[in-house]
């Protein structure tokens, strides 16, 4: 009651100074954008500001086990609800792996992946703050798992800001130079049969993956002008194909050796949901395995990453390497960008996260940056 009291004052006061405009500021929503007296007056609108938090501990049963159990049913999205441009977390949500909300953390988003997909911790955990550290919230550590749908008139992008990390050739999503870069998309998804049918014998078998895996990239060099493909899109759209070989075929082998059907490929990509009697795959899959696969993909598929310059004029970026440490720069590079006149908490806050970003990186000897100074 109290809080909502002076929740209320604090609105009030945000509009007579001129601040209405950031009333019902969703608290999960970025803060990058914000001046300093913007990022004071929605703090003081926020219930609760635990700040950053250390890494969840790995799970210690890496097995393969029955995901979609009793305790994980799926349900339909209800309103408001939340879906994104990953078809791994979107599935997670609609099984309650994660807050069916979609609102969620970095903390719950690293448990859940390996939970239902036995994602690697440590893998898992810089990928959850590749994302995080730009397009999470530092003081009330909370992020979305995506979609650019409103709640109270508000915004509230996450994880498919463009650019950010979300890019363009997905597998089954449009470009967000076509205007949709995060629902399903029919068009889009057609590639996984025609790459099956060519050279899979009708499922996603490793070819039909990195056949599927080019003709989207053909498809976006063809018709978008303004069509990116360096790193982090490059890494995360060539890792991406390596994923769902890898985390979406029932019973998945420690090899990846067993084919993703199309029926299984439709229930994650568009309905976000566990195929039934679906056992997440055999032992974890993380750091080195997902460098090892993803350097094969690329190998197989034979693009590099760079940029269109106009509609089919492709140039690559030799100045790109593509690596999970350039990843990392990147990552911190644009979290300073979006924020360079941070209050002091928030600054405190960022700093926090990108040393737990740095430390995610584990067993990866990277550089470390400190935009911000250590
Ligand atoms: C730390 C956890 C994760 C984060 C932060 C994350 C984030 C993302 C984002 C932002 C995209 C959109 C990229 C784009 O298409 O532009 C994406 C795509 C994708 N993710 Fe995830 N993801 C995570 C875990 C997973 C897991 C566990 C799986 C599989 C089990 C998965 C499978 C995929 C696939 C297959 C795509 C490509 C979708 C498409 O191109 O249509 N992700 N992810
Ligand atoms: C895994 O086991 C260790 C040691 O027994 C324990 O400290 C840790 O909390 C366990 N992790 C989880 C997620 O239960
Ligand atoms: C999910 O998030 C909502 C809204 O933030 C919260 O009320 C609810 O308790 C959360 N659910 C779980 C299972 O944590
Ligand atoms: C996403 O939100 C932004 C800002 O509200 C808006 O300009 C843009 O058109 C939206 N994109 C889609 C695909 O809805
Ligand atoms: C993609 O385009 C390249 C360059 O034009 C071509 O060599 C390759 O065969 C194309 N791949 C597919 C699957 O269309
Ligand atoms: C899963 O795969 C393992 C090893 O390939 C096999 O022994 C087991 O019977 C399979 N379980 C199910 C439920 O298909
Ligand atoms: C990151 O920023 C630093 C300092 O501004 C700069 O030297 C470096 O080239 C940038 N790296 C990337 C990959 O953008």
């Amino acid at each position: 009651m109290k809080i909502q009291n002076l929740a209320t004052i604090t609105t009030l006061l945000s509009s007579v100074l001129g601040f209405s405009h950031l009333a019902n500021f969703p608290e999960h929503r970025s803060l990058a954008g914000l001046s300093p007296g913007e990022v004071r007056a929605v703090t003081r609108q926020f219930n609760s500001m635990p700040g950053p938090q250390h890494l969840p501990p790995p799970i210690n049963d890496t097995s393969s086990k029955l995901v979609n159990d009793a305790a994980h049913p799926f349900m339909p999205d209800q309103p408001g609800d939340i879906r994104g441009p990953c078809p791994g977390l979107n599935t997670l949500a609609s099984h309650g792996y994660i807050n069916r909300t979609g609102v969620t953390t970095p903390g719950e988003i690293i448990t859940a992946v390996q939970e239902g997909f036995n994602m690697g911790w440590q893998f898992a955990s810089f990928l959850a703050y590749s994302v995080f550290v730009a397009d999470g919230n530092h003081l009330t550590n909370l992020m979305t798992i995506g979609a650019n749908t409103t709640i109270n008139g508000q915004s509230t992008a996450g994880m498919n800001i463009h650019g950010n990390f979300e890019g363009d050739a997905s597998l089954t999503r449009g470009d967000a130079f076509f205007g949709d870069n995060f629902n399903f998309n029919e068009k889009s998804f057609d590639a996984f049969s025609v790459a099956a049918n060519k050279v899979g014998g009708g499922v996603v078998n490793l070819d039909a993956a990195v056949l599927n895996r080019a003709i989207r990239i053909n498809d976006s060099i063809a018709r978008n002008p303004e069509f990116s493909f360096g790193t982090p899109r490059f890494l995360g759209g060539m890792a991406e194909t390596a994923y769902f070989l890898a985390m979406f075929v029932n019973n998945q082998t420690a090899d990846n050796a067993k084919p993703l059907t199309l029926k299984d490929a439709r229930s994650f990509f568009e309905f976000h949901r566990f195929p039934d009697g679906f056992y997440r795959r055999h032992g974890p899959f993380g750091f080195p395995l997902v460098d090892s696969f993803t350097r094969q993909i690329i190998a197989m598929v034979g693009r590099q990453p760079g940029n269109n310059n106009g509609v089919n004029n492709y140039v690559v970026d030799t100045k790109d390497p593509a690596t999970f440490c350039y990843l990392y720069q990147k990552q911190v590079n644009l979290t300073a960008t979006l924020y360079p006149n941070p209050t002091p908490e928030l600054k405190t806050a960022i700093k926090q996260n990108l040393v737990t970003y740095y430390d995610a990186l584990g067993d990866l000897t990277c550089q470390e940056y400190f935009p911000y100074g250590r």
